[in-house]
């Protein structure tokens, strides 16, 4: 993936890394800026011996995490006391889509599961309308791909693309197994979100409507 802004996300990152305590159990994200922000806390942990646990919500994080010895737990284990990520589309309202790496079902149960949540993003990720720079993904069991498709037409969807896998033939399957159609809307309304997570066959979408979510930009801190 292309890093934009990088000396904004490194200044996100480190405002993260700086709200970490002794004890934390973390719910960790996925894209560039939650990496940085790993690799700042992996930092502290060694200088200052802190114990910290970690929830990935990908494979790519969870990879980067032992790497940086950063010691891992899941939910069956344990709550998160707070949580940090990405998005790809923040709008005036905080709400956001995300996805663009495939892992927003994983994302949004820590986003529910976690009390404090904190999406790090750069200004380039603010718009005044969801959909500007990027379609919602939607997570969909294999064989239901026809019906949901027909389905989120009738909710609105005007065009619908099977993600193609990168370094392969055929579609992206993702950590669970399924596939993402990304959808173009005209109109992202406060009722989209749980009127494709009501299609039979859809796991969970990109789309966080109405969450309670704490945006730092580098530019608002
Ligand atoms: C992952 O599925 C997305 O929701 C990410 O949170 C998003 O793509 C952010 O990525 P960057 O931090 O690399 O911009």
């Amino acid at each position: 993936s292309t890093i934009t802004n990088p000396a904004a996300k490194q200044r996100v990152a480190q405002q993260i890394a700086q709200k970490v305590k002794d004890g934390d159990v973390l719910g960790v994200g996925s894209g560039s800026t939650v990496y940085m922000a790993l690799f700042a806390i992996a930092e502290r942990i060694k200088a200052e011996g802190l114990n910290i646990l970690a929830i990935p919500t990908s494979l790519e994080i969870t990879m980067f995490c032992a790497k940086l010895g950063i010691p891992l737990t899941t939910l069956f284990e344990h709550t998160p006391h707070w949580l940090f990520d990405g998005a790809d589309e923040v709008d005036p309202n905080n709400w956001l889509i995300k996805g663009r790496g495939g892992a927003m079902f994983k994302e949004k149960l820590l986003i529910r599961s976690s009390p404090l949540n904190y999406i790090i993003v750069d200004d380039s990720k603010l718009v005044l309308k969801l959909g500007t720079n990027f379609p919602v993904p939607v997570e969909v069991y294999p064989q239901a791909l026809l019906h949901v498709e027909e389905e989120l037409k009738k909710v609105g969807a005007i065009d619908i693309k099977l993600r193609p896998a990168k370094g392969k033939d055929g579609p992206i399957v993702t950590e669970n197994n399924n596939l993402i159609l990304d959808c173009y809307f005209d109109d992202i309304n406060d009722s989209l979100e749980q009127d494709i997570k009501a299609i039979t066959g859809v796991i969970e979408s990109g789309l966080f409507i109405g969450y309670d979510l704490q945006i730092l930009t580098a530019e608002n801190n």
